[in-house]
């Protein structure tokens, strides 16, 4: 197969963990008889650096114009004063919004390997974590109006959370069939004591659900997930959430499984064109320095080849390869413990390749 990849190499470490998942990528193309063709494209902080904008418009086209989206990270202290409508982050809400992408996916799991690395005590983890976060992704607050002006003499600022039935109704279908095909339990997080988006949240996956009766599904408020998630993960299989609470939930499901340069993650919306992101951010304070996990970015890329171009066989091999590698002890800085083997980056992205 022929595939165009659409690659936002970024900022921070996002050039360094780019270069190792295309390393992979390519040795999967060579095993297994593919041609990925690579479009490199500016977006973030590079790209206003360059063009002045965070988002040029050729960019967008790009990522419009391919198979699919890999994204290293963007964003950094460099640009914390540019205006917030080109800021780095603006590009990549922006892409996620022109690409339709309303479906986050993050999948949180323990590697048996990496248990000591989880900060959590070994008898929370014993029963390990795996569980699969869904989150909303161009909808709820992010996506609301943002103003901040003078009302009765001091500065007031508001960002409105909005939500649409038909937003609410998509992704949870999406929850439901991947419920299905995992452990058919899935738990809907919101704040609904509170807040009418998540009234109106409840209701809709309630009416949801009634389609899918052999998948359980309960509802837990977000303050009280964000404590289980610490106290007991391994009753979690399939959360559904909105934006804001997802973006949340994902940083501490990621944590405890020992090192958020671990996770990969997967956007999707009604067609099989994704964007395929770690969920971690540009590490500026360690860029440059080879000492970034690639893993995440690598586990994005076979993510990608397992949604969007529908080759499991070639995911499941890279997947084999990462634990291979923790198998045999090796580790990046951020997940390394006693008795392991301190790799760099790209000494990581070659040993990876080597197991392939
Ligand atoms: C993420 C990030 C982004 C988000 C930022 C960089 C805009 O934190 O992908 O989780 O909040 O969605
Ligand atoms: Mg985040």
């Amino acid at each position: 197969m022929e595939k165009k990849i659409t690659v936002i190499r970024g900022d921070g470490i996002g050039p360094e963990i780019v270069i190792e998942a295309l390393r992979v990528l390519d040795r999967i193309a060579e095993k297994f008889g593919h041609r990925f063709v690579y479009q490199e494209i500016l977006a973030g902080g590079s790209a206003i650096d360059a063009c002045g904008t965070s988002l040029p418009e050729e960019s967008l086209q790009k990522c419009l114009d391919c198979d699919s989206v890999l994204l290293g990270a963007v964003g950094g202290p460099k640009w914390d004063g540019v205006p917030k409508e080109i800021r780095p982050e603006a590009a990549l809400l922006g892409i996620r919004s022109a690409m339709g992408l309303y479906a986050n996916l993050r999948p949180a799991r323990l590697f048996p390997q990496l248990a000591d690395a989880s900060p959590l005590k070994p008898e929370i983890t014993r029963q390990g974590i795996d569980l699969m976060m869904v989150r909303e992704l161009i909808g709820g607050a992010y996506f609301g109006e943002h103003r901040t002006g003078e009302e009765n003499g001091e500065l007031t600022a508001h960002d409105d959370m909005v939500y649409a039935e038909h937003e609410i109704e998509r992704i949870a279908r999406t929850a439901f069939e991947i419920a299905r095909k995992r452990s058919s339990r899935l738990i809907s997080v919101d704040k609904a004591n509170v807040l009418d988006t998540s009234r109106l949240w409840r209701k809709v996956v309630h009416r949801v659900a009634a389609d899918y009766p052999d998948v359980a599904c309960t509802d837990m408020l977000v303050d009280n997930t964000a404590m289980q998630l610490v106290k007991n993960p391994s009753q979690f299989d399939v959360i559904v959430t909105e934006n804001l609470f997802g973006d949340i939930l994902s940083d501490e499901a990621s944590m405890i499984t020992g090192s958020i340069g671990m996770m990969a993650s997967a956007s999707l919306g009604e067609g099989t064109r994704g964007m395929y992101e770690p969920i971690h951010g540009s590490a500026p304070d360690i860029a440059g320095t080879d000492r970034a996990n690639p893993i995440g970015t690598i586990l994005s890329a076979a993510m990608m080849l397992r949604y969007s171009f529908g080759m499991s066989a070639e995911a499941d091999c890279i997947e084999q390869a990462v634990s291979a590698v923790l198998d045999e002890g090796f580790r990046t800085a951020d997940c390394m413990s006693e008795g392991c083997t301190l790799l760099g980056c790209k000494a990581m992205g070659e040993a990876i390749c080597g197991k392939i």
